[in-house]
């Protein structure tokens, strides 16, 4: 294993930017930015031996900050949506930055995914990312500090561990926002990925993506991934949640509360023979199919069409400021917050 560092740029600011690249024994990569704790590229073997990039990113700091849709960034102080963007805690009403649609606050106008973060190389084989929000950041409460720990291991695991304490009370939810698509960064499509996730529950929406009524069961619906199922399969049928979404963009539930890590997710592609399982102890899981992708220049010059890329970002649900039935991410000033996913990728012939 080892870590290496180099520089990628400026902020506007002058704050330099640089790229940490894990690397294991197989020639495994994860490149991870101190712009938004960014995992840029993950780089590993497909059936033949060749190498592949599995993620959608940028080459440059412009393109991360003018063009990216969160790409790879981890997502905070509050990853997803929040209703008319506002809460209330302890009888006072918080106003938040409305950056969706002018009513919607959506992963915290980038609080976290656009600026600089610090990072430190506690051990050979991780990548330790930290970063201050202070008190009253677009609307939050609480001087926030956050912990986000990259770690490569041999086997091909990518583990993130993220921890963050507040000193008021507030809302955490973190998530990593990577784009995968497992043919390749700019190999076409993501319809024809195989896609499980273990949940039979999905979060329906408003037409602002903000989840209404009670948890929908995906049984007999596009929305049931509980077999392997082709993503491109059932994304166009007529089901009133694919239209008021333009595609996959839904939440999940795992989980009552969080739980010792386990698998929640797979997806894989019969071209490369890439496998990605995920696993978190979070309660929640945003499958987004790429539906916003619109042909933007990535890495290479090389563009991004709709649905070149799929999230599976796990998080806790959104809105759950308003919504008492969901699992809380309310945090007392000095509780930490703390999860952990895991992309873990293989490559078997069958
Ligand atoms: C949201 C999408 C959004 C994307 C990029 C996802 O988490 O669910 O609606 O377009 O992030 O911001």
């Amino acid at each position: 294993m080892s870590v290496t560092r180099e520089s990628f740029g400026f902020m506007p600011d002058g704050t330099e930017i640089y790229k940490y690249i894990l690397e294991n024994g197989k020639g495994t990569q994860a490149h991870v930015l101190t712009l938004g704790a960014t995992l840029q590229s993950f780089i590993t073997s497909d059936k033949n031996g060749e190498m592949r990039d599995v993620l959608l990113g940028f080459d440059t700091v412009e393109d991360y900050l003018s063009k990216s849709n969160y790409q790879g960034a981890t997502v905070g102080r509050y990853a997803n949506r929040i209703g008319g963007a506002s809460f209330e805690i302890n009888g006072r009403e918080y106003k938040l930055t409305p950056n969706e649609k002018n009513v919607t606050s959506l992963h915290s106008a980038g609080d976290f995914s656009y600026n600089a973060w610090k990072a430190i190389v506690p051990d050979a084989d991780m990548v330790e990312m930290s970063y201050f929000s202070p008190d009253g950041s677009n609307g939050f409460p609480g001087n926030v500090d956050v912990k986000v720990v990259f770690r490569l291991t041999e086997d091909n695991k990518l583990s993130i561990k993220y921890r963050g304490i507040s000193d008021k009370d507030t809302y955490l939810n973190f998530t990593n926002h990577s784009y995968f698509n497992l043919n390749g960064y700019s190999s076409g499509d993501v319809l024809s990925h195989y896609l499980k996730i273990d949940s039979p529950f999905i979060t329906p929406v408003d037409e602002l993506s903000i989840p209404q009524g009670d948890p929908m069961s995906v049984e007999g619906t596009p929305f049931d991934f509980r077999k392997f199922t082709k993503i491109g399969d059932r994304i166009e049928d007529d089901h009133v949640q694919l239209k008021m979404t333009g595609g996959y963009d839904h939440n999940y539930c795992l989980s009552d509360s969080q739980v010792p890590l386990r698998e929640v997710a797979q997806s894989y592609s019969e071209d490369s023979v890439i496998k990605m399982k995920v696993l978190t102890t979070l309660t929640g899981k945003q499958f987004y199919a790429g539906n916003f992708l619109k042909g933007a220049e990535g890495k290479n010059g090389k563009p991004m069409e709709k649905r070149s890329g799929f999230c599976l970002e796990t998080q806790f649900f959104p809105d759950t400021p308003h919504r008492p039935d969901f699992p809380s991410c309310l945090f007392k000033a000095g509780e930490e917050y703390s999860s952990e996913t895991v992309f873990a990728f293989s490559c078997e012939q069958e």
